[in-house]
This record gives structure tokens, C-alpha cells and sequence, in this order.
């Protein structure tokens, strides 16, 4: 496995086995199972396996959050070892934000601006989307692997793959959960024990409101109600749950066909999010 500090060694790298398929698989490191379901979808599917890690300081909306944010290059270099990883791409941010820096990708209308970005700012895809862009242009893979957990992001994404018209086809891998059914999180390691347990009312909450719909409840403010009751019996105060059209994240008011229901919330200092899709077809 080669571990590639600089884009000209990500490209030295690739050089030579651009013949077969590139898969790129973006991270910020901590790798956990949910990171790994992405790595072997890739590794499935793809003769090279380019995994990125790099903690992108513009998209932490809180100094507090990055700061906290897990480094585990030794055990991340393990696990992807152990994945089948080719190609590891760790720069520093020096690398990736040179002195003078001063472009943005910036996608603009609800897709970037309602939920995530409006709870962590412009600022926050703004991030994401320029990373993503310089990680896509740096590997120039033929897929690029995203879990449907980051459903916005992976909004965001598709949007400025099509508008740039970047030749990567996006693979979205479903969300991996624990037993127990939370969604896997970088950030999960922070929850104390009874954070934990207080958690499980998310993957709970949309649960019951996949279960509503099944049900017939067709009314999203219902629905709404109710998978936010939920998260209130169990002491949680959601920044939203939001039922939204899967690819505009419009609102919908009717469950009418496929509806991307999605939770944001507090549990003592961790922000976690999931969602789900209902009312598919
Ligand atoms: P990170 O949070 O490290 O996640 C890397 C990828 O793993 C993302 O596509 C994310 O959706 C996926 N992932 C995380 N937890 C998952 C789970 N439980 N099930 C399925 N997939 C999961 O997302 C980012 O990094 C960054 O924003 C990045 C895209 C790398 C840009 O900096």
C-alpha cells in the first residue's frame, strides 16, 4: 500500500494503472466499520482502491469540533491496509491549502442551504464541496464512494459533479449501523454510556415514522410530530426532523412517493445526524 503525502505522488501512483477502473473512497480519517462498507464496495468494484484521508479544516463550523475531532493515521493506515486499499492520500493542509488560496466551490439553493447548512453555516458545504472537488481532481477516479448517512452532502456532491461536469460516476453505499441499530460515527466514540444509550432514539424515531408512513400517515407534519415525540421521551431536543424531496431537499407537506426524513440532534455535547428514505415506491 502506498501512502501519498503530495498530489504529485497521488499521481505518480496512479500513473500507471489508469488501464483499469479508479475507485476513491474520500475520508477524514477515524475509519470505523461504516468508512469499511465503502472501502469493500470499491474494492468489488474497482481494479485501484484510492482511499483519501484529511481532516478539512473549512468545513468544521466549530474551531471546538475540529479540534476534538479523532486522529488515528496508525490505525487508519491499518484498517485500510486490511481493506485492500492500493493508494492512501494523507496530505498536511499546507497541501491542499497553499499560501494564497482564495477559490470556493460553492453549490447554492435549498440542496446547500436548508438543514445542515442553515444548523452549520454557508461555510460548511462550501467546504465540503471544494475539498471534494480537489480530491476528485487530484485522483481523477472512475467512481467516487459516499454513504447515504451524509444524505445532504451527498446532494451537494451530485450537484457539483453534474454542474462542473466532473467524469466521475458517484457510488452511495447504504448507512451502516451497530447492532443496535445507531448509524456508525466518527463521532459516536464521544457519546459516555448513557449518551449512548439516549441516542438510540434517533435510529428509533425514524423508525416509527418509516413505520407510520407504511401505516398510511401520509401527512408529513404527523409524521414529524410524532418522530420528534420520540426523541423528546428520551431527553433529546432535535435541531430538526425534516421530511424533504430526496433530490431538491424541498419540504414536501404529503407523502407522496420517496421522502428523505432526516434528523439533526444534540445528545449532551455530540451533534449527530441519520436518515432514511419512506414512502418509496
Ligand atoms: P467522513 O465523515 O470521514 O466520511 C467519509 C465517508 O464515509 C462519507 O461518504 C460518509 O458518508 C461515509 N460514512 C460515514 N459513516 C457512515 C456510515 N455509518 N455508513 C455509511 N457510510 C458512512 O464525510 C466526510 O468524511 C467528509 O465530509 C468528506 C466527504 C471526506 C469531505 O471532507
Amino acid at each position: 500500500m502506498i501512502v501519498a503525502r503530495t498530489v504529485a505522488e497521488l499521481r505518480a501512483a496512479l500513473r500507471d494503472r489508469r488501464d483499469g477502473a479508479i475507485g476513491l473512497v474520500p475520508t477524514m480519517g477515524a475509519l470505523h466499520e461504516g468508512h469499511a462498507t465503502l472501502l469493500r464496495a470499491a474494492r468489488q468494484a474497482d481494479d485501484t482502491v484510492v482511499m483519501s484521508i484529511f481532516v478539512n479544516p473549512t468545513q468544521f463550523n466549530e474551531q471546538s469540533d475540529l479540534a476534538a475531532y479523532p486522529r488515528t493515521e496508525e490505525a487508519d493506515l491499518a484498517l485500510a491496509q486490511a481493506a485492500g486499499v492500493d493508494v492512501v492520500f494523507a496530505p498536511d493542509a499546507a497541501e491542499v491549502y497553499p499560501p494564497g488560496f482564495a477559490t470556493t466551490v460553492s453549490v447554492t439553493g435549498p440542496i446547500a442551504e436548508t438543514l445542515e447548512g442553515a444548523e452549520r453555516g454557508r461555510a460548511h458545504f462550501d467546504g465540503v464541496a471544494t475539498v471534494v472537488t480537489k480530491l476528485l481532481l487530484a485522483a481523477l477516479p472512475d467512481h467516487a464512494y459516499f454513504g447515504a448517512k451524509d444524505a445532504q452532502q451527498v446532494a451537494v456532491i451530485r450537484r457539483l459533479v453534474a454542474d462542473l461536469g466532473l467524469p466521475v460516476s458517484l457510488v452511495v453505499c447504504p448507512t451502516s449501523r451497530d447492532d443496535d441499530g445507531l448509524a456508525r460515527s466518527s463521532r459516536n466514540t464521544r457519546l459516555s454510556p448513557d449518551e449512548r444509550a439516549r441516542a438510540l432514539a434517533i435510529p428509533r424515531a425514524l423508525q416509527e415514522m418509516t413505520d407510520a408512513a407504511a401505516a398510511g400517515i401520509v401527512d408529513a407534519e404527523a409524521l414529524r410530530a410524532r418522530g420528534t415525540a420520540t426523541l423528546e421521551a428520551s431527553g433529546i431536543r432535535p435541531e430538526y426532523v425534516a421530511l424533504v424531496d430526496p433530490e431538491t431537499f424541498a419540504p414536501v407537506a404529503e407523502i407522496a412517493g420517496p421522502v428523505l426524513v432526516a434528523i439533526a440532534a444534540r445528545v449532551g455535547a455530540t451533534r449527530l445526524i441519520d436518515n432514511t428514505v419512506i414512502g418509496g415506491a
